[in-house]
């Protein structure tokens, strides 16, 4: 397995816009394209259960997701492209990590603490009103996401950082309690991009009712352009190029040159609906060719669901053996399950020749002697050997008085090496 596995999830709730696209689609997408990485990415639809109870729009919003990121050139024979629901390993993952994970870290959890907030200020007597368990313990289902797959790098929004440092908790848990089977993934946050300028200015959301769909149609997308918010400067005064959320936008999308002269254009005096009218221009031509792609896949959505099963056979494929060896270190086994590593052992002591055992009795015997070598030196410097070798064997023969149990047995096995060692000279 690389050491660069990375890996993110994209809940179905919504219809993918720009800032989705800038801020994670294109980012990942490129990042699959590296020679040395390995990527995961799928669609969260057991976390769109979460927030989401309109069964329509989920449907709607996977059908969504998964046409844009294959619109926009994922190669699905390099990314490992699934449903989540595709993949049964995860929520059978997510009960076992549940077990691994003190309620009190659930109950700090940003997401559920809003809940409860909210729930305050609205004067609620029942803090936990309308809050789910879904909600509460959403973070093991993402941890499951992420451990299942040991993935390195998990590329997030600010606000899921939280989740990645508690996957790296529930992980360590596992591996102290049962087996070093989990690597700690990293949250991988990209601040340059985080703020893409939303209709009204602040940051695109949903939330906010503020976003451009990435594939709305042409006519939509000059709709939409056209209530960006300007100031009122009028045609011919100097504009700020870098307070317009139409510029951002353009910019977002322009190579430098073009920014440059679009920022000329500003500093000129462009009209504000000359302005609108260039950015959508602009936009349309860069999102025609996807867009196309994508309304086909739109109508051929058979083919869509048929990659996205390849996609889970591929991810299965690496979840179901990790989840083996969960099970396994968990002691869910089948009643007649011998631990393979020590059968490995003892068939292999069998094999071992007469000299082959000798030698690695001298290994161990080496290794115990390291930490008193100093000892045994100053041994062979001393003028009488056979005297300085009785003191230092006496002196330990008395030190293993007063030891517990565990801390004897070692004195004895140091005593014993250091007997043979010492043994020339007495
Ligand atoms: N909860 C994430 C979000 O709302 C989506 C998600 C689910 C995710 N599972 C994940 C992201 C695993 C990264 C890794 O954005």
């Amino acid at each position: 397995m690389s050491n660069n596995r990375v890996l993110t999830g994209i809940t179905t709730t919504g219809t993918p816009h720009i800032g989705n696209y800038l801020g994670a689609i294109k980012p990942a997408i490129e990042a699959s394209q590296q020679p040395n990485s390995e990527s995961f990415f799928f669609l969260a639809d057991y976390h769109a259960l979460i927030k989401c109870h309109d069964p329509e729009r989920v449907a709607r919003s996977t059908q969504e997701i998964a046409a844009t990121w294959l619109a926009l050139g994922l190669d699905t024979d390099k990314a490992t492209f699934y449903r989540q629901t595709d993949v049964p390993e995860i929520p059978e993952l997510t009960w076992i990590l549940t077990c691994m994970c003190s309620k009190g870290l659930m109950n700090r959890a940003h997401a559920y603490k809003a809940s409860v907030d909210a729930n305050r200020d609205g004067g609620k007597e029942d803090l936990d009103d309308g809050i789910t368990m879904g909600l509460f313990s959403y973070p093991i289902l993402m941890a499951a996401d992420i451990l299942m797959f040991n993935a390195h790098k998990v590329p997030v929004g600010k606000d899921q950082i939280q989740h990645i440092e508690m996957a790296r908790d529930i992980a360590g848990k596992f591996n102290h309690t049962y087996k070093e089977l989990f690597v700690l993934p990293e949250a991988q946050v990209d601040e340059e991009t985080q703020l893409i300028p939303g209709l009204d200015g602040r940051k695109m959301s949903k939330s906010y009712d503020n976003t451009i769909p990435l594939f709305c149609s042409s006519d939509e997308l000059r709709t939409l352009i056209n209530r960006i918010k300007t100031d009122l400067r009028e045609p011919g005064e100097p504009k700020d190029a870098d307070n317009s959320t139409i510029f951002q936008l353009f910019n977002l999308f322009a190579s430098a040159d073009e920014s440059a002269a679009m920022r000329r254009q500003f500093e000129n005096g462009i009209a504000w609906g000359e302005a609108k009218r260039e950015l959508h221009e602009f936009l349309d031509a860069k999102l025609s060719a996807p867009r196309a792609r994508y309304n086909e896949l739109m109508n051929d959505l058979g083919a869509v669901e048929e990659l996205l099963l390849k996609g889970a056979e591929k991810a299965r494929a690496e979840a179901a053996p990790l989840l083996d060896q969960v099970r396994i270190a968990a002691g869910i086994r089948p009643l007649t399950y011998v631990a393979p590593q020590a059968e490995k052992a003892e068939a292999k002591k069998k094999e071992l020749t007469p000299e082959e055992l000798a030698r690695i009795e001298e290994g161990r015997r080496r290794a115990i002697l390291r930490p008193v070598q100093h000892l045994i030196d100053a041994v062979a410097a001393a003028d009488d050997k056979a005297t300085a070798a009785a003191a230092l064997i006496a002196q330990k023969e008395q030190n293993l008085e007063g030891l517990k149990k565990k801390a004897k047995q070692k004195a004895e096995n140091e005593l014993d090496a250091l007997r043979i060692e010492l043994g020339q000279y007495l």
